[in-house]
């Protein structure tokens, strides 16, 4: 088996790799793989460090949804910490973190180009989430309004043919968090929750990766949450998919994640009672054959099962189904460990993946590899997951799970540096970047038309 590309950066090195903003040669060579830049040409942005790196720098003083600060999850380009010294594939990895990330990847992109007039799209290289935590969660709640200003200014001073160019419809970038936290209306005094960047008329044209987008489309587009998982060569990835395909399901349906305890109805509420009567079922149940478990919850509250990959990938590799009911938004990233589980995902209401993720996972393939049971009908209509989940022949399920796991490559986001053969597969990155170039082609020949 190869040795990883790179050693662990330090969060130094990795601060001096991102200020090299033109490819290094070598990765230049790679382009050879997919040589045809027609149409595919990106020009990264120049921003001054405030817009991203000193951002990291300032990780202790920073808030964090779930801890004090996220400098803990830097190292690795934002992929944070290897799980154990000797693992490859896996790493302590925080969702907020894909800013970052994306970043390193767009510097190893095959077609980057240092004129921007000669580029079909311009990527901003702005923390935004990051960004956010102190209007969020810090000092500058007040200010919430004013979160993406400052990048705006700097857009239409620091040389403005940029972006005059086309009037920013052809600028993207990431924004890793939920539009519900930045979608705020504007002139709240003083502000409810979140900031209004999606509000700004500044960046309506600017095209916006987040992890979940609003329920009717605007100018953000949803791309998948970072796993924990990262392999930087064919190998451990294939191995991987052996590990899926062959484990042993002994439990029929999980829940991992937190809340549930309140008294008012949800749908939360209701697995969580199922899930504790189950036990009782279970022993008149047929499924025993199959399953000697029927359902298993894990508490996943405070961002514990993200930090911590084994604590929740164990259960779903030997479990069939996982439940993914709304929370506090639709969308969950333990959607995206449960199929890499290959753990057949249950949704609720369709804004939790099925209206998000149209570039990765396709809006009409999702009753080929998962499971809709109306969170109405478990709610109001006394519906049981586990009848409904066990109604389901055994041929469907394996059918399911094959087309679960061929999903996989489409929302695994490769280590940075990957081998070449891994980069044969189409990841979660470069799907993103399809997408994206699709989008903003259609944005500027729309808004010649016009
Ligand atoms: C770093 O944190 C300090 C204290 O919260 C804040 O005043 C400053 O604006 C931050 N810098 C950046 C680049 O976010
Ligand atoms: C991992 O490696 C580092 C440096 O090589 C060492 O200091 C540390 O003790 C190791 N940790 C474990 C759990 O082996
Ligand atoms: C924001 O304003 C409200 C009232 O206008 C005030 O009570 C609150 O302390 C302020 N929050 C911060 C973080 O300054
Ligand atoms: C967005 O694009 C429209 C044309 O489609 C243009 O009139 C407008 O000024 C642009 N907005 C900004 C902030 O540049
Ligand atoms: C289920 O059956 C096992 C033994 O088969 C027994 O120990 C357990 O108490 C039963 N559970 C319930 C809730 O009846």
């Amino acid at each position: 088996m190869p040795p990883p590309t790179s050693p662990p950066y330090p969060t130094l090195l990795l601060l001096l790799l991102l200020t090299t903003i033109s490819p290094s040669p070598t990765l230049q060579q790679q382009s050879d793989l997919d040589s045809d830049c027609t149409n595919r040409w990106i020009h990264i942005r120049h921003l001054p460090p405030r817009f991203n790196l000193d951002i990291l720098a300032n990780c202790s003083n920073d808030h964090h949804p779930f801890t004090n600060n996220f400098c803990p999850y830097i190292p690795n380009h934002g992929l944070g910490p290897k799980t154990h010294n000797q693992s490859h594939s896996w790493f302590r990895t925080d969702p907020s973190l894909l800013e970052l990330f994306f970043h390193r990847r767009m510097l190893e992109y095959p077609c980057l180009t240092s004129d921007p007039s000669a580029a079909d799209a311009i990527y901003l290289p702005y923390y935004a989430a990051l960004d956010s935590f102190k209007y969020l969660y810090g000092p500058y709640y007040n200010s919430s309004a004013l979160h993406g200003l400052n990048l705006y200014n700097f857009l239409i001073h620091d040389s403005p043919e940029i972006w005059l160019n086309r009037h920013g419809h052809d600028h993207f970038l990431v924004l890793a968090g939920t539009a519900w936290d930045y979608s705020q209306p504007l002139g709240n005094d003083p502000p409810l929750w979140g900031s209004s960047f999606l509000e700004l008329p500044e960046f309506f044209n600017v095209t916006t990766l987040t992890l979940e987008s609003r329920a009717y489309p605007w100018q953000e587009q949803s791309i998948p949450y970072l796993t924990s998982f990262h392999p930087p060569n064919l190998a451990l990835f294939d191995s991987w998919i052996k590990r899926v395909t062959r484990s042993k399901r002994s439990t029929l349906m999980l829940f991992a994640g937190g809340g549930g305890i309140s008294s008012t109805p949800n749908v939360r509420r209701s697995i969580r009672l199922e899930c504790e009567n189950s036990e009782k079922l279970a022993n008149t149940s047929q499924s025993l054959i199959e399953h000697s478990n029927l359902c298993e919850f894990i508490d996943c509250s405070n961002g514990i099962c993200e930090h911590d990959p084994i604590k929740i990938m164990k259960p779903m590799l030997r479990s069939s189904f996982c439940l993914q009911p709304p929370g506090e938004t639709p969308t969950r990233r333990s959607t995206f460990d449960s199929i890499l589980a290959g753990c057949i995902p249950v949704f609720f209401e369709e804004l939790s993946a099925k209206k998000q993720y149209g570039w990765h996972l396709p809006e009409d393939q999702y009753d080929e590899f998962s499971v809709m049971i109306l969170k109405e009908d478990v709610v109001f209509k006394g519906v049981s997951v586990g009848e409904v989940l066990k109604g389901i022949p055994r041929s469907e399920v394996r059918r399911k799970r094959e087309r679960l796991v061929e999903m996989i490559p489409r929302i695994v986001y490769r280590k940075h540096g990957s081998s070449l053969g891994l980069r044969t597969k189409k990841d979660a990155f470069d799907i993103a970047i399809e997408g994206t170039l699709q989008r903003i082609k259609a944005r500027v020949e729309g808004v010649g038309d016009q």
